[in-house]
């Protein structure tokens, strides 16, 4: 900011020695304003602070014909009380002295005639004492807008961490519901084995331990699911991304996956897209794939086909996995995806899941840097697409 001194005094010669001895030492860094009346002084104040100059001293003799240089401190005291007031005294007139003191906060007060040595001295400490203030205050300014800044920070953050242990409080709560489900089942159905085993028949003991073999089931797969879940939440599920080509790895799922497409004799078609090799964790990849493909097995009826298509959308492979199943209601699709929520239907065999499947599916998609999306209409059927980021891109 540009520094300007203003020096009063009713006497030309008096200001003409200021000017000049201030000149000298402070000429190329501030401008020098004089003024032989307080009254124009304090208007040449104003104008210095409307052209966007600071005024850090204001040196003024003490007995003028209108106002006095008291007066005229008190005055600037009150435009700025950052303002450094230096009085120029003839007679040590003790009233004026204490008054400025008093009401102006007056700085120095040197009396006439003046050694040059000493009023530039007095003058370039009061500069330096208002620069530091300044300084000190544009600090404190700065602390200050970091200090909300970073208060803002720690409220969003905060605000983010409540929501996803609110997230995470209702996906435990689901899970140990369903869990408790399962253990109600097992632990009926043992405690009815154990205690009458000789009452039931070969028959209904068969349908027993195949429930109980189910519920088992279930339980161990609610529990991998919690746990892949649990791993990548904490960053201990280890990531390994490779480059390998998807045709190939498609094609090798599919010879696993098609094993399930017989128990329904339905149709698992693939519709190759060009050579291309991705980079991603295949082993996350692949427990994708498999989660989508046997979802529309699930939930399309015996002699369903479904389909698997890639292609290329800019720096992604896109796969598509297509069926025409009984599709999604438009509620049950919104809800999809959600930790806090829970879609899970029965099968058109009345096959059951942990409806975990598609959260770990989003999961291990962001982690490789893709997307999974799907769209459904009820009796129609669904299509999941979700993307793989390409090699070297
Ligand atoms: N292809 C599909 N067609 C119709 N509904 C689907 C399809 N895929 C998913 N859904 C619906 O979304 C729900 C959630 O799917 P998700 O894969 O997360 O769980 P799940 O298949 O029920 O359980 P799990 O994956 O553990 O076997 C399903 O229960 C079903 O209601
Ligand atoms: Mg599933």
């Amino acid at each position: 900011m540009k520094q300007a001194i203003i020096c009063v005094d009713d006497e030309d010669i008096i200001l003409e020695a200021l000017k000049d001895q201030l000149g000298s030492f402070f000429d190329h860094q501030y401008l020098i304003e004089t003024s032989t009346t307080a009254e124009e002084a304090l208007e040449i104040y104003d104008e210095l602070k409307e052209n966007g100059y600071n005024v850090p001293v204001v040196i003024s003799d003490y007995l003028m014909p209108a106002m006095r240089g008291d007066e005229l401190l008190i005055k600037v005291h009150e435009k700025n009380p950052k303002t450094l007031k230096i009085l120029l005294t003839g007679h040590a007139n003790i009233e004026g002295i204490t008054n400025a003191i008093n009401k102006a906060n007056l700085y120095r007060y040197i009396p006439k005639p003046w050694d040059k040595d000493d009023l530039i001295l007095t003058v370039r400490e009061a500069v330096r004492s208002f620069l530091q203030e300044e300084e000190i205050k544009e600090k404190n300014a700065e602390l200050q807008a970091i200090n909300e800044n970073l208060e803002k920070l720690v409220d969003e953050r905060t605000a983010a961490l409540e929501e996803a242990n609110a997230t995470k409080d209702k996906f435990f709560s689901i899970i140990a519901h369903d869990m408790k489900d399962h253990f109600g089942g097992l632990l009926g159905y043992t405690e009815m084995l154990s205690s009458d085993f000789e009452r039931f028949g070969n028959e209904e003991k068969q349908t027993m331990v195949d429930t109980i073999s189910d519920l088992a089931q279930q339980l161990y797969k609610l529990l991998h699911n919690l746990l892949e879940w649990a791993n990548i939440q904490t960053g201990s599920r280890t990531f390994n991304p490779t480059n390998f080509p998807l045709n190939a790895f498609i094609l090798d799922e599919i010879t696993l996956l098609n094993k399930f497409a017989e128990a329904k004799e339905q149709t698992l078609l693939f519709k190759q897209g060009g050579e291309m090799m991705v980079f991603g964790d295949e082993s996350m990849l692949s427990s994708v794939l498999r989660n989508v493909v046997t979802n529309a097995f699930k939930f399309t009826y015996p002699k369903g086909v479904i389909e698997i298509a890639v292609t290329q959308s800019g720096k992604f492979a896109v796969i598509t996995v297509e069926d025409n199943g009984v599709g999604i209601s438009q509620d049950n699709l919104k809800r999809l995806f959600k930790v806090n929520e829970s879609v899970k239907t029965y099968g058109t065999n009345q096959e059951s899941g942990t409806g975990l499947g598609l959260i770990l599916c989003k999961e291990f998609i962001e982690k490789n840097g893709g997307t999974i999306s799907l769209v459904s209409e009820v009796n129609s059927g669904t299509t999941v697409t979700f993307t793989i980021p390409l090699f070297g891109q």
